[in-house]
């Protein structure tokens, strides 16, 4: 090997590993998953930096310095946090967002089976599978938390415009929905912070947000309040593998918004004075099925020559750090 393709060499070993480094970093708070992880392998200590012993998995001693987030639950700071993460990661078209997503304006997960195709009919799937809990689809419909207004745009085929809202705290996604759903109401607002007036809506949609609010609890109670009697709130969500993540991660709220199980969501909403609550775990249908296809495309991009190493290493790891984060996808239902 010639001095300079060693020395390409050691760059790329050690981009791989900076790479590969910051990301167990970023996995390593929550001890259950270090030790999923490192299953059987004992650490010697000294060696990786990482922990000092096994009583350092099992007491959860793991310090991220830099990249845990402890930012204090401020709405406007959590909103721009969102929004850094959002707004760069929706609009990379070139990127990775293009690859995994194709042309969709959807920016979910979706909901597939053995017969979805692509993202976008994953996408349009799960908001069907959600729309089906609302029994008469009529009147005025808001879409919280509406990403780039596929979803909006999809309540066309239900609603007339002028009977469709569409918030969401990212004014640039607000755009976007404007463009993508003509004549509809689309505002910068916070889920849970609501400037309509009580009893102003028959239907509720949000779709795959509620795991950002500072929290779950007051958006039940805003939705709950703006909504009509006999009208429906249907979301789907994702409950996090635990409460720590909520502090390690910039674009999650505070601890406050996690929830455990299924019966304190159903608990939450009941409080929040619901009625006819229907929660359904959709986990293999929602996650896991969209991590199997994202990760199968990416190799396929690798092996036609699309992308490179580093692409491939990144990406990889940024998913297997998301797989784990996500806990229970659900879907729900409930009416005031
Ligand atoms: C995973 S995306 C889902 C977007 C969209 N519902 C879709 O399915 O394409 C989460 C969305 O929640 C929005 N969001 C996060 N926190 C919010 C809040 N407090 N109020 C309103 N929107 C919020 C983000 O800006 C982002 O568009």
């Amino acid at each position: 090997m010639t001095a300079n393709q060693i020395d390409l060499k050691e760059q790329l070993k050690k981009r791989l590993f900076d790479s590969i480094s910051a990301q167990i970093d970023l996995i390593g708070y929550v001890p259950d998953d270090i030790a999923k992880l490192v299953k059987s392998f004992k650490f010697d200590s000294g060696n990786s930096g990482l922990v000092s012993d096994d009583a350092g998995l099992e007491t959860g001693l793991i310090e991220n310095e830099g990249i845990t987030a402890n930012y204090q639950a401020d709405k406007e700071k959590l909103a721009e946090l969102v929004n850094d993460h959002y707004d760069k990661i929706f609009y990379d078209c070139e990127g990775m967002m293009g690859i995994l997503h194709g042309d969709t304006q959807y920016r979910n997960i979706g909901y597939w089976d053995e017969t979805t195709l692509s993202q976008d009919q994953a996408s349009e799937r799960l908001q069907d599978a959600l729309l089906a809990f609302i029994p008469e689809k009529s009147g005025r419909i808001l879409d919280v938390a509406c990403g780039m207004g596929a979803s909006t745009r999809r309540l066309l085929n239900h609603y007339p415009a002028e009977n469709i809202w569409a918030t969401n705290i990212s004014e640039k996604q607000i755009e976007s929905t404007r463009k993508n759903a003509p004549g509809c109401n689309a505002q910068v607002m916070n889920a849970v912070d609501m400037a309509f007036d009580n009893d102003f809506f028959d239907s509720i949609l949000c779709i795959e947000a509620a795991m950002h609010f500072e929290t779950r609890q007051k958006f039940f109670e805003e939705s709950f309040r703006v909504l009509k009697t006999g009208g429906y709130l249907v979301l789907s969500d994702i409950l996090l593998t635990s409460r720590e993540r909520f502090s390690q991660l910039p674009m999650y709220p505070s601890s406050d918004n996690h929830i455990e199980t299924i019966e304190e969501y159903y608990q939450l909403l009941s409080a929040a004075g619901f009625s006819a609550i229907e929660i359904i775990d959709k986990s293999k249908d929602v996650w896991a099925a969209h991590f199997l296809r994202a990760i199968n495309r990416i190799h396929e991009k690798f092996y036609s020559g699309d992308i490179d190493i580093i692409e491939l290493t990144d990406t990889l790891w940024t998913y297997y750090n998301a797989n784990a984060v996500m806990g229970t996808c659900l879907f729900v239902s409930a009416k005031k």
